[in-house]
C-alpha cells in the first residue's frame, strides 16, 4: 500500500500497530532525519501506546554497509524484539534500503513500514520492494526482494530539504516520464520552478503520477526478469558516472546526465528516433539537472565500468531501448545488447555530436 498526501505520516501509529502484534517497533533513520522528524515520529507512536527502540545512524551513502546492517540488526537483538515487533525506516534511500535490508533478515524477516524524506525515495527507492546495502566491488550488490507493508510518503518531509537534494528524486520522477509517458515528463518540466521550490501541492501531484508508473510497471514484473528492466533506463550510464566519481556525483545527477547519453547512443544506433537526447537533455536541465557529461577521451575507460555492472553478462552492455519520449521496446526488444568495444566508441562518438 502507498499512500501520498499531507499528514499521511499520521496514519504509522495504526499501520506499525497492526503490522506488529507485540506492541514494539524499531525507528530506523539516519542521525540527520531523526534530529529533524525523529521526535515528532517517535512521539506519532509512543502516543498510540507503541514502544519505539531508537536505532540511528550516520547520514550518507557510506553507511549503507553490511557493518550498518550488522550493527542496527545487533541493537533490535539487544532490545530483544521478537518476529512480532515491526521495522519503522524514517529517511531518505539509503536508510530505506539498509531498514528495508535488516527487516528482510531479522529473524529471517519481519515486516515494515516506509516513511521517505527525499524525493528521490518517495518517487523511487521506497517502491517496488527492494532493499540492500554497498559491497566494495559495487552498490546494491548485497540484498534481499522485501516489499514493505505500506508506504507512506508525506510532502510535509520534503519541507527541510535543501534544493539541490530535491532535484535528485525528480530526475527519477523525469524518467518515468520519459519512458512510458511522455505528457507527465513535460508537465515536469513545466512545473520545474513549483517542484523545486518545494509547492506542496505540485509535489504531491509530481509523486503520485511518479509512484503511480513506478508501481503499475512494477507490478507487471516484480522480480525484475522483463518489462521492470525499463526503469534501469539512463542506469546504466549513470552508475559507471557515479563510480567513477567515487560517489561524490549525487544519484540524480548521474541519471540525468545518463539518459540524455542513453538516449544519443540509442540515436547512433538506430534504436531511438532523432532529436530525442536533444530533448531529454532539455526535460531534464529545466529541473536544474545534467544533461551530460564530459565523455571525450573517457569512453573506453567508461564503457569497462558499465561491462562490470551486475545485470551484465560477459561483457556485453544491455542498454535500455528507448524508441522515442514516452516508449519503449518491450519483450525481448527492452533492452539493446551491446559488446564493450563498440560501447567505448559510441560512447566518444556521443561526445563528438553532443
Ligand atoms: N531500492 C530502490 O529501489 C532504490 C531506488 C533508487 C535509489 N535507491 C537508493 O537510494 C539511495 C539514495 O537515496 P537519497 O538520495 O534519498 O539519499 P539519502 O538517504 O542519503 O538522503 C540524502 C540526504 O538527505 C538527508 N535528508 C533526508 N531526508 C531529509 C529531510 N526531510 N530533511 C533534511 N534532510 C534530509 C539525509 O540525511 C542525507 O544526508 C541510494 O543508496 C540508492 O541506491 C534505492
Ligand atoms: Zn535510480
Amino acid at each position: 500500500m502507498v499512500r501520498v498526501g499531507a499528514s499521511v505520516r499520521r496514519l504509522l501509529p495504526g499501520l506499525a500497530g497492526e503490522a506488529a502484534p507485540s506492541g514494539r517497533c524499531a525507528l530506523i533513520s539516519d542521525r540527520t532525519v531523526a534530529g529533524i522528524w525523529g521526535a515528532a515520529v517517535e512521539g506519532l507512536l509512543a502516543g498510540a501506546g507503541l514502544d519505539v527502540v531508537p536505532a540511528f545512524f550516520p547520514p550518507g551513502e557510506a553507511s549503507k554497509t553490511r557493518e550498518m546492517w550488522a550493527r542496527l540488526t545487533d541493537r533490535l537483538m539487544d532490545a530483544r524484539l521478537g518476529r512480532d515487533c515491526c521495522v519503522v525506516a524514517l529517511g531518505g534511500g539509503v536508510t530505506g534500503d539498509l531498514a528495508g535490508f535488516v527487516a528482510a533478515t531479522f529473524l529471517r524477516g519481519v515486516p515494515f513500514v516506509q516513511m521517505p524524506t527525499t524525493t528521490l525515495a518517495m518517487i523511487d527507492a521506497a517502491v517496488g520492494g527492494k532493499t540492500g546495502v554497498d559491497h566494495p566491488a559495487g552498490k546494491n550488490l548485497v540484498g534481499a526482494f522485501h516489499a514493505p507493508r505500506a508506504v507512506l510518503a508525506d510532502p510535509e518531509f520534503l519541507a527541510t530539504l535543501d534544493r539541490r537534494t530535491r532535484a535528485q528524486g525528480y530526475a527519477e520522477a523525469m524518467k518515468h516520464g520519459i519512458i512510458v509517458d511522455a505528457p507527465h515528463a513535460e508537465w515536469l518540466a513545466g512545473r520545474a520552478g513549483a517542484l523545486l521550490g518545494g509547492e506542496a501541492g505540485v509535489v504531491e501531484e509530481a509523486v503520485v503520477r511518479s509512484v503511480q508508473i513506478k508501481a503499475q510497471v512494477v507490478s507487471e514484473d516484480e522480480f525484475e526478469a522483463g518489462r521492470r528492466r525499463i526503469l534501469n533506463f539512463g542506469h546504466t550510464v549513470a552508475h559507471a558516472l557515479e563510480l567513477d566519481s567515487g560517489y561524490s556525483l549525487p544519484h540524480g545527477e548521474a541519471v540525468a546526465a545518463g539518459m540524455a547519453i542513453e538516449a544519443r547512443i540509442g540515436e547512433l544506433l538506430g534504436v531511438t528516433r532523432k532529436g530525442t537526447a536533444a530533448a531529454v537533455a532539455g526535460l531534464v536541465r529545466a529541473l536544474e539537472l545534467p544533461g551530460g557529461a564530459p565523455l571525450a577521451g573517457r569512453g573506453r575507460e567508461l564503457a569497462r565500468l558499465m561491462a562490470r555492472d551486475k545485470k551484465t553478462r560477459s561483457g556485453v552492455v544491455h542498454m535500455v531501448r528507448l524508441e522515442e519520449l514516452g516508449k519503449t521496446g518491450s519483450g525481448a526488444d527492452a533492452t539493446v545488447a551491446i559488446p564493450e568495444d563498440r560501447l567505448a566508441r559510441l560512447l566518444e562518438e556521443s561526445a563528438r555530436g553532443a
